[in-house]
C-alpha cells in the first residue's frame, strides 16, 4: 500500500507546514497587538493621529471631474457653446420632462419666466427669448443649473447627473428656436409640405360660423 504511506507523509507535511503558518499568525508582524485607536483624533506614530486630514487634493475612487465640458460647461475657463452629449431625440424628451418639472414654476413650459410662481407675487424671472439670453452660449445656462444666479438657487443637488443638466440645456435652446425660427429653417421637404398646408387652408371654404344663428 505504497500510495497510503504517501499520502500519510504529505499529510504530516501539510500539518507541520501549517503550523509553522498559524504561529507566523501570531508571531510574525503582530496583527493582534497592535495599537487600538478609541477615538479617531488619538496620537498615532504612523499618521500622527488615527484618522489623519485628507489631502485637499485628494480625489475619491471614479468621482475625478477632469472633464470641464461636461462638468462645469467650460473649455480652457471659459463658458462654451457646445454640447458634450449627442443631442437627439431622446435626449430632448428627458430635458423636456426635467424643465417641466423643475423649471417651468418659474420660467413658464415655453421660458417666458411666466410660470405660476409669478401669480404668487415672486418676482418673474427673464424670458429665455430676450435676444442678450438668447445669445447667451450653453455653458452660461448649465452654470446657472449648476451654481444659481442671484435670487435662483442652485439645481446641483436636485439635478446630480450632468447629462440631465445638459438635457435641460438643449430642450431650453429647442424651446428658444421654437419661438424664433423662421420657414427657411426647416428642411426644404417640409418648408414645401407647410407651404401646401397653407395654400390648403387658403383655398378652403370658411368654416360655418356657429357663434350666431338659431340653435343653442
Ligand atoms: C423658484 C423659481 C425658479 C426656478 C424653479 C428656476 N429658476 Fe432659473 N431663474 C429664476 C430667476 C428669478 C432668475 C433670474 C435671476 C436673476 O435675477 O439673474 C433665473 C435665472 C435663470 C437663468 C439665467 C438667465 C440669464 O439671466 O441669463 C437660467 C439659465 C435659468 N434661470 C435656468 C433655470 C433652469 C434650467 C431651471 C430648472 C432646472 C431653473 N432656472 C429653475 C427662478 C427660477
Amino acid at each position: 500500500m505504497n500510495t497510503i504511506r504517501i499520502s500519510s507523509r504529505m499529510r504530516w507535511l501539510l500539518l507541520a507546514l501549517s503550523t509553522v503558518l498559524v504561529a507566523g499568525c501570531t508571531e510574525i508582524g503582530n496583527m493582534q497587538e497592535q495599537p487600538k485607536y478609541a477615538d479617531p483624533y488619538d496620537e498615532s506614530v504612523v499618521f500622527g493621529v488615527a484618522a489623519p486630514e485628507l489631502d485637499p487634493n485628494a480625489v475619491p475612487i471614479g468621482a475625478l471631474r477632469e472633464d470641464q465640458l461636461l462638468y462645469a460647461g467650460r473649455v480652457d475657463g471659459e463658458l462654451a457653446d457646445e454640447f458634450p452629449v449627442e443631442v437627439n431625440e431622446a435626449l430632448l424628451l428627458e430635458g423636456q420632462r426635467l424643465y417641466n418639472g423643475f423649471c417651468s414654476p418659474c420660467h413658464g413650459y415655453v421660458g417666458y419666466g411666466d410660470g405660476v410662481i409669478s401669480l404668487e407675487g415672486f418676482a418673474p424671472p427673464a424670458s429665455f427669448h430676450d435676444p442678450v439670453i438668447r445669445a447667451k452660449p450653453a455653458g452660461h445656462y448649465y452654470d446657472v443649473i449648476v451654481n444659481g444666479q442671484l435670487v435662483m438657487f442652485s439645481y446641483a443637488s436636485r439635478i446630480p447627473d450632468p447629462e440631465d443638466r445638459w438635457a435641460i440645456v438643449a430642450y431650453i435652446r429647442a424651446l428658444q428656436l421654437s419661438q424664433s425660427a423662421t420657414l427657411q429653417d426647416l428642411p426644404e421637404d417640409l418648408q414645401a409640405e407647410f407651404a401646401a398646408a397653407v395654400r390648403a387652408s387658403e383655398a378652403a371654404p370658411p368654416a360655418e360660423d356657429m357663434s350666431s344663428g338659431t340653435g343653442r
